[in-house]
């Protein structure tokens, strides 16, 4: 049986031929659903395991390692590949120590083609748009997004339209979106007007729409839980950790996990933990009465990746925490930029957003829920150089309202030896 689209408020389906995002009957959020009968005895860890290492198209991406559970049907000369994925998954036990914990792994989405965990995503949803014949594709985007869909849109020869918040796109992203040769729309308003807006211009000018209300973008995004769990030899971590802003890649954890029970792959869920910026929180807001009401908030953070005060698959984050007895959590720009200056510190380097993993981390030991003896993996999301401004601003103390508690002091000196020696010494390096 081929895989189908299906709603997940009434259970409508739809074939994955239909060009629709969102369910015609009561316009809820969309999954792509497999024939997982079908699929049992012919998928084991032991296939997945049997091509890491290969060199073969498509197995050799960290995505369509796992395509039966993917996107089984699609031809493999359809599938638009970087490849993406097989991103390290660090051991950092001085991180681990600063968040209390003693097993903390970080999963470095930033070491993606784009250097964001985007390209998951988008190599699904490119070979969907090449799949239906789609000849141009769009996306509302604080950056990576926009930057990923430029980069996949040039290799399928597809023309990539995106819409920015204008003024709020860190320099690495923007320069990526221009420089593989995207139409870059920068929009007066915030991300969630850019978002409305190129939902409108893709459904009347039937432009392929590539945000994470797509569904095909999630079967793509869920290999970064798939491929944790290879690494760590499918012993399953206790909790999964992180940042949300559209959500997309923490719905895509949910269904991902939920799938990977239900074929027997793994005996039981880790627990997820979202992390939002203090100003960016409406899931966390939601989360804190019980989802009764559904909140819009005004974002702000410096974490630009993340700052969005309307997600769009907010129902299916709330379905992730309720599977995965998950938990949300809120950190200040402040606890942000901390953690981001010691995972650079360390040698890994993330971009702000990516750090919500640590500084949550820290934050739900110290609160009682993540135990100390708890295996956690967290996720970065993007890469040190997708946000150089802002390092460079923490680090010479130029942000407002922030403390520069991880500095590292930026010298200057004349062109003399002796010059050079009195500020390593002021600097307390002896010589
Ligand atoms: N981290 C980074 C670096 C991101 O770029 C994003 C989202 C997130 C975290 C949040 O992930 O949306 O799945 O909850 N960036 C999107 C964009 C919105 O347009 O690039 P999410």
């Amino acid at each position: 049986m081929q895989s189908l689209l299906k709603c997940i408020d009434c259970g409508a389906e739809y074939s994955v031929d239909r060009l629709i995002y969102t369910c015609q009957a009561c316009d809820g959020l969309l999954d792509v659903v497999h024939d997982f009968d079908g699929l049992r005895g012919r998928i084991s860890r032991e296939l997945f395991d049997s091509r890491l290492g290969s060199l073969e198209d498509p197995f050799r991406s960290g995505v369509w390692r796992f395509k039966e559970l993917v996107y089984p049907g699609v031809p493999d000369d359809l599938i638009v590949s970087g490849p993406e994925g097989n991103t390290n998954l660090y051991a950092v036990p001085r991180l681990a120590r600063w968040a209390g914990v003693e097993h903390l792994w970080l999963k470095h989405e930033g070491e993606n083609p784009t250097g964001s965990f985007k390209d998951r995503g988008m190599t699904g949803g490119v070979t969907q748009a090449r799949r239906l014949g789609m000849a141009q594709v769009a996306c509302a985007s604080t950056g990576n997004t926009s930057a990923s869909l430029a980069a996949y849109a040039a290799r399928a020869d597809m023309q990539a339209i995106v819409f920015f918040q204008e003024g709020q796109v860190a320099l690495g992203k923007l320069a990526q979106a221009l420089a593989y040769g995207a139409t870059c729309m920068q929009i007066p308003g915030d991300f969630d007007t850019a978002m409305r807006l190129v939902q409108d211009v893709a459904h009347t000018l039937e432009i392929y729409l590539l945000n994470s209300v797509n569904p095909f973008r999630l079967e793509g995004q869920k290999t970064i839980v798939f491929e944790a769990l290879q690494q760590l030899r499918w012993q399953v971590p206790d909790w999964i950790v992180v940042p949300g802003g559209n959500l997309g890649n923490s719905s895509s954890f949910g269904k991902g996990l939920k799938e990977l029970v239900e074929l027997g792959l793994i005996d039981r869920l880790p627990r997820l933990a979202i992390i939002q910026a203090e100003g960016a929180n409406p899931l966390y807001r939601g989360y804190h009465t019980g989802f009764a009401t559904r909140e819009r908030v005004t974002a702000r953070t410096l974490a630009t990746a993340i700052k969005i005060g309307d997600p769009v698959s907010y129902p299916k984050a709330v379905r992730a925490l309720h599977w995965t007895d998950g938990v949300v959590e809120q950190v200040s720009d402040q606890e942000i930029l901390d953690a981001k200056a010691l995972i650079d510190r360390a040698g890994i380097g993330c971009e702000p957003a990516s750090a919500c993993s640590l500084a949550g981390t820290r934050k739900l030991v110290a609160a009682g829920i993540i135990k100390p003896t708890d295996r956690v993996v967290g996720i970065l999301t993007g890469h040190v150089l997708k946000d150089p401004g802002l390092i460079v601003d923490y680090h010479t103390g130029a942000l407002e309202g922030i403390r520069s508690t991880y500095a590292n002091q930026l010298h200057r000196a004349e062109p003399t030896l002796e010059a050079v020696r009195n500020v390593l010494i002021q600097a307390g390096k002896a010589f």
